[in-house]
């Protein structure tokens, strides 16, 4: 019975009726508000129970029913255009055993064998060109699927949309795929509308829907639109097509974006590996994807196939989970870090998103709420990609109670009641006081943690405890513990006294770079510390350079020396320091080059794999010769090093801008002696 066991006979007809209208509500918001209230998958959700509802009590289904049409009407804001083929929608998978369904229930229709062309399922909004006689006529969007909204004013300023197909082109031709709009141009994009107090954009297919369906082309004009051409619809008088790759071929010639990741394959364990493949790199692009779609290459095979009354039975969208969800937002709190950041911090009811329960998500900082505008109270979309820390995008608004209040970013420090400060020009806001209960738990936390001074079993739990007992009120009294008094607490025994004394202990002899990283020095990371350890060699010396001298050296500037500078100014932190030399801590940096510094103001690329050196290996090898390796080649560059396997880009750029190519014998020499080869010493 699945998942409507438990309801009586004479509430399935009640039931379905219910989630019909749900269904078309939802449409409503989606297709003609442009305001949704809930996700994509939360509406997918809604249709699976009808469907299976109806499929289970074949006597409910009627005939229009949203799981027999295709979803979406043409809004009353556009001219109405009739599609010459139909647009129709996709039946969706989520697994493996899905996919062989599938290829099952194809197996009525067709025989032999079947190859399979793999396409990337953009996350965007549908539309249909159509070009007569070569040139574009008309767009449209897909609309209920036979009547769409004509959006030609707008599509004609999306520049990736030839206006006019080259050489001898159909008579008619309906090129169909996906307007959506690139990640980085969304980010801009919010950012501007934040600027200009106007509303941000919740994800980037909203953003793309709402760039494109304006009355006012010169709006879409303004906004970073882009397109991947994937179907065609009807074509008369053009070229007989046999297979799908083939169309591809013919729209990529004729000047469509045709994306690069489609594949043909051979195979359903193929079509399942191309999904896993993407399911995991879907970061990797600069668009968003929910997931892959699965069609059959060869057209005859599909005309066997044909389509049921909403989608074609020769393919199959294979859906990613969903990374966003909605959910309430409790309440907005504000935690202090290392540094006295202050970042406000959605508190949800716990939705499961993205592979795992998320109920505490990042606001960044004080703008981010405000061009959000996300109030306590309201429903919010919640996104989890990744790795990355669940971030909430904003506010359902149709689901908005009434009255609710604004939130406003707190002007002291929710943990030691300071007044919090707001530089000009820095988004962020901190508490200033270095005495801060909550700074300080963090700032022991990070010096024990093991980008820093790697101290085993004092995790931040431990350092809260201790802190709150008054054993720890900075970093330099981790080196003078009460043990006696640790061992009074609850859960210490000797021996996790025992181990935690060695891991002390041997935190004295951590290198200078990690010392740096621990004292949470703003601005400093675990890259600009490397680089002072490296140049100052000793933490006196750092201490006693001015911020000019910091900022000169490669790879610190300005921010950074300045930050360094005052941090060792402050005399509590030179108390800190004082107490760390005392307790033996290692205080010195990497020993002085001995080599010759024969690359000295020079730079040297290196691409591909040497057999002498790793990657690494040769970068620190010119380094530490006083030259630069950066990844990339220009006119400055004094020679490029090149292994097995090379980057195309870098020795075209290299012939281009007339820059020596050296093997690794050559390399050898230059290491030794700086000469190039056929040269003295370069300049
Ligand atoms: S083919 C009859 N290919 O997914 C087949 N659709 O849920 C027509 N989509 O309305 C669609 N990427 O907006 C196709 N590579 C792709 C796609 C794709 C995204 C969208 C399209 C369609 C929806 C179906």
């Amino acid at each position: 019975m699945g998942i409507f066991e438990g309801v009586a006979d004479t509430e399935w007809a009640e039931r379905a009726a219910e989630l019909r209208s749900q269904i078309d509500y939802h449409n409503q918001r989606y297709y003609l508000d442009d305001a949704p209230e809930i996700t994509d998958a939360e509406f997918d959700a809604l249709v699976a129970q009808l469907t299976s509802l109806e499929l289970e009590h074949p006597d409910l289904a009627t005939a229009d029913s949203p799981t027999q049409r295709v979803w979406g009407e043409a809004s009353a804001r556009f001219a109405e255009v009739r599609h010459l083929t139909p647009m129709m929608s996709l039946d969706k998978t989520t697994s493996y055993e899905e996919l062989l369904a599938w290829a099952k229930r194809m197996d009525r229709f067709i025989s032999g064998e079947v190859a399979y062309t793999c396409e990337l399922k953009i996350d965007g909004l549908a539309m249909s060109l159509l070009y007569e006689g070569g040139r574009l006529v008309r767009a449209a969007t897909r609309g209920d699927g036979v009547v769409g909204e004509d959006v030609t004013p707008n599509v004609v300023t999306i520049g990736a949309i030839p206006r006019a197909l080259p050489g001898r082109a159909p008579d008619r031709v309906e090129v169909r795929g996906e307007i959506y709009m690139p990640i980085p141009a969304f980010e801009e994009l919010n950012r501007k509308q934040g600027e200009s107090g106007a509303r941000t954009f919740i994800n980037p297919r909203n953003a793309a829907a709402g760039s494109l369906r304006q009355k006012d082309a010169a709006v879409t004009e303004g906004r970073e639109l882009a397109f991947w051409a994937y179907q065609l619809g009807t074509v008369d008088g053009g070229p007989d097509f046999a297979r799908h790759v083939e169309t591809l071929d013919w729209m990529r010639e004729s000047g469509f974006p045709v994306n690069p990741n489609i594949e043909l394959v051979h195979g359903l364990e193929e079509v399942d590996s191309y999904c896993r493949r993407w399911l995991e790199q879907r970061h990797s692009l600069t668009y968003e994807i929910d997931g892959t779609v699965i069609k059959v290459d060869d057209l005859a095979q599909r005309r066997e196939l044909g389509a049921t009354s909403r989608a074609p039975r020769w393919a199959i969208a294979y859906k990613f989970p969903p990374e966003e969800k909605t959910t309430l937002l409790k309440g907005i709190m504000v935690s202090i870090g290392r540094t006295g950041k202050a970042t406000p911090f959605a508190m949800l009811e716990p939705v499961n998103v993205g592979g795992a329960k998320v109920s505490l998500a990042t606001l960044h900082n004080e703008d981010q709420v405000r061009v959000k505008d996300v109030r306590p109270g309201d429903t919010v979309v919640v996104r989890r990609a990744g790795d990355v820390i669940p971030e909430v995008r904003g506010p359902v608004l149709g689901l908005r109670p009434e009255g609710l209040a604004e939130w406003h970013f707190p002007e002291e420090c929710p943990v030691c009641g300071e007044k919090l400060v707001r530089l000009d020009g820095e988004s962020d806001t901190y508490c200033v006081n270095d005495q801060c209960p909550g700074q300080r738990v963090q700032r022991i936390s990070h010096f024990a943690s093991r980008s820093a001074m790697d101290i085993e079993h004092l995790g931040e739990r431990t350092v809260s405890q201790f802190c709150r007992a008054g054993l720890l009120s900075d970093v330099a009294d981790i080196y003078r513990l009460d043990y006696e008094r640790v061992a009074g607490f609850e859960g210490w025994g000797d021996t996790s006294i025992a181990n935690l004394q060695s891991a002390v202990e041997a935190s004295k002899s951590r290198p200078l770079a990690n010392l740096l990283v621990g004292l949470s020095i703003r601005h400093l990371g675990s890259t600009g510390s490397r680089i002072l350890a490296r140049h100052l060699r000793h933490l006196d010396r750092i201490m006693a350079a001015s911020a000019e001298e910091l900022a000169g050296v490669e790879g610190v500037g300005p921010i950074i020396g300045a930050s360094v500078q005052r941090f060792f100014a402050t005399p509590s932190n030179r108390e800190v320091v004082a107490r760390l030399r005392a307790a033996g801590l290692n205080f010195e940096g990497p020993a002085a080059p001995d080599v010759a510094q024969v690359l000295a103001g020079r730079s040297v690329v290196v691409t591909g794999t040497l057999d002498g050196w790793s990657r690494e290996e040769a970068e620190e090898a010119i380094k530490a010769r006083g030259g630069k390796s950066p990844g990339s080649v220009s006119k400055k560059t004094t020679a490029v090093v090149v292994g097995s396997d090379p980057g195309a880009a870098k020795l075209a750029k290299a012939a281009e801008v007339g820059v020596p190519v050296l093997d690794e014998a050559a390399f050898a020499r230059l290491l030794e002696t700086g000469e190039l080869p056929g040269a003295g010493a370069a300049p």
